[in-house]
């Protein structure tokens, strides 16, 4: 049968190569054990010596504190998680044939689509391994912040499955912009507040000195984590940035290899949206290998003009969140006090990058592209156009992206075959496309002083002291 199923999806015209759900990756893939140079190590916000993985311990869960830290190049999936996993995954790697047609490209474009997740988007591949990890080690309930939404929802969901409470704290201008979100989270059974809130020390802070502050991840996650840590039986869950996170979105890479067999193709170039580096990383660290074998494979980073971090960031050690209770991470930052303009795709408002992303960055394994959001909006609708699929926000930044590149197989003749993560849907984010449609949208820049304002590394006293 499976035999029969692959040799009809060998067709020269196959649109979507769909995965049994057998074939389910049985292990993540961890890129530190191939990357060249080991990932600098994080440092205690205390200290700002190298963190003693036991500091972690009253806010992350054990089992995601060695995965933070091993250099195993394989880690296997729990069956309890695959089994999770299974109510969406394998997700589709589709041929974008439309969007080719349209763009009078040579290039083939494939998406490998992540937005058929319940809550839309790739997000639970880790919230369900975070949560089921917490409810193995007894934990009762789970704290994290929500950028766009997407990734408040899927722990909500998460936690739903495994019993577990989940209590979110929202950017209060996707609060405001994304209200069928907040919805989300509530019915899976989570509890969601905007962010600055009145209910920690640090969301008082920013309010007492900006009460109509939009809000911003690192504020946010100040939030959940200082929730976290007043509590014995809760853990802190991240959604992005951390090692563990980009291990667990490696499942999308790893189904993208199979499907590319079914299509009997190999892509030259792997785009993702870059917020803090987890769809990217999940698409494209998988790949890593070959290119370190000298295969000619390049691997883009989409981010936007309003936060700049990979492409006008500096590589140094910074704080993921803004009242630095956060290890120190080694990372292409624009300062854990930035606080990105309002634009409307709020998972890419962060003002750093993953550790691995950054690293791999770092060594040119990974480049970086930039656009607004006018043009990442054209080709939104573009997309949705022609392959029927409202994209989320964040994701429309890849859309342009491809298109970019192929665009230019266009001029050169080149018939390079390009893969993009459609990260998520846009079906919560249908006001803002109301706003664009109706030519009320404003491109928001970020000027040059707003990120010469960041301090240096040496400016951080902790850092200072260590030198
Ligand atoms: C749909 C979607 N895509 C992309 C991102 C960016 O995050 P990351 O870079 O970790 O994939 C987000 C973040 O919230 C998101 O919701």
């Amino acid at each position: 049968m499976l035999q029969r199923a692959r040799h009809i999806l060998h067709q020269r015209d196959l649109k979507r190569a769909v995965l049994d759900d057998r074939e389910l990756p049985t292990a993540w893939y961890n890129l530190a054990a191939d990357l060249p140079e080991p990932v600098p190590p994080p440092l205690s916000p205390a200290t700002g010596r190298p963190l003693d993985p036991e500091d972690l311990r009253p806010i992350l869960s054990r089992t995601v504190i060695e995965q933070e830290r091993t250099n195993r190049r394989w880690i296997e999936i729990p069956d309890e998680v695959r089994r999770v996993l299974a109510i969406w995954r394998p997700t589709p790697l589709v041929r974008a044939r439309g969007l080719e047609r349209a763009l009078r490209t040579p290039a083939r474009i494939y998406f490998k689509d992540e937005s058929q997740s319940p809550p839309g988007s790739h997000k639970p591949n880790t919230a369900i391994p975070q949560a089921y990890y917490c409810q193995q080690e007894g934990v009762r309930r789970l704290t994290t912040e929500t950028g766009a939404g997407q990734w408040g929802c899927s722990l909500s969901l998460a936690c739903s499955m495994f019993g577990l409470e989940c209590k979110v704290f929202m950017v209060r201008m996707t609060y405001e912009q994304r209200p069928y979100r907040r919805s989300m989270i509530r019915l899976w059974g989570g509890q969601v507040s905007p962010s600055p809130s009145e209910e920690t020390v640090a969301g008082r802070e920013v309010l007492a000195s900006d009460p109509d502050c939009p809000g911003s991840l690192g504020i946010a996650i100040s939030e959940a984590v200082e929730t976290a840590s007043r509590c014995d039986d809760t853990k802190y869950a991240m959604g992005s940035v951390l090692n563990h996170v980009m291990l667990h979105q490696t499942v999308i890479g790893l189904e993208a290899q199979v499907q590319f067999e079914l299509f009997g193709d190999r892509p030259d170039v792997i785009i993702g949206c870059a917020g803090g580096g987890s769809n990217l990383a999940g698409l494209a660290f998988p790949f890593v290998p070959e290119k370190l074998r000298g295969q000619d494979i390049r691997l883009v980073a989409a981010e936007s003009t309003a936060c700049p971090t990979l492409t006008r960031g500096q590589y140094r050690y910074d704080f993921s969140d803004t009242s630095r209770l956060t290890p120190l991470v080694k990372m292409y930052t624009l300062g854990h006090d930035f606080v990105p303009p309002r634009i409307q795709a709020g998972g890419l408002r962060f003002h750093g990058m993953a550790p691995l992303v950054s690293l791999a960055a770092h060594l040119g394994l990974i480049e970086a592209v930039a656009y607004d959001q006018p043009e990442c909006f054209q080709a939104a609708r573009m997309f949705a156009a022609t392959e029927g699929i409202v994209p989320a926000l964040e994701s429309s930044f890849a859309i342009r992206a491809a298109v970019v590149e192929a665009l230019r197989c266009r001029e050169t003749r080149e018939e390079k075959c390009i893969v993009f993560c459609l990260s998520g849907h846009g079906l919560c984010d249908l006001g803002s496309y109301e706003q664009y449609l109706s030519g009320e949208l404003r491109d928001v820049e970020t000027p040059q002083a707003a990120l010469d304002a960041a301090p240096a590394e040496g400016d951080c006293p902790l850092l200072a002291a260590r030198s």
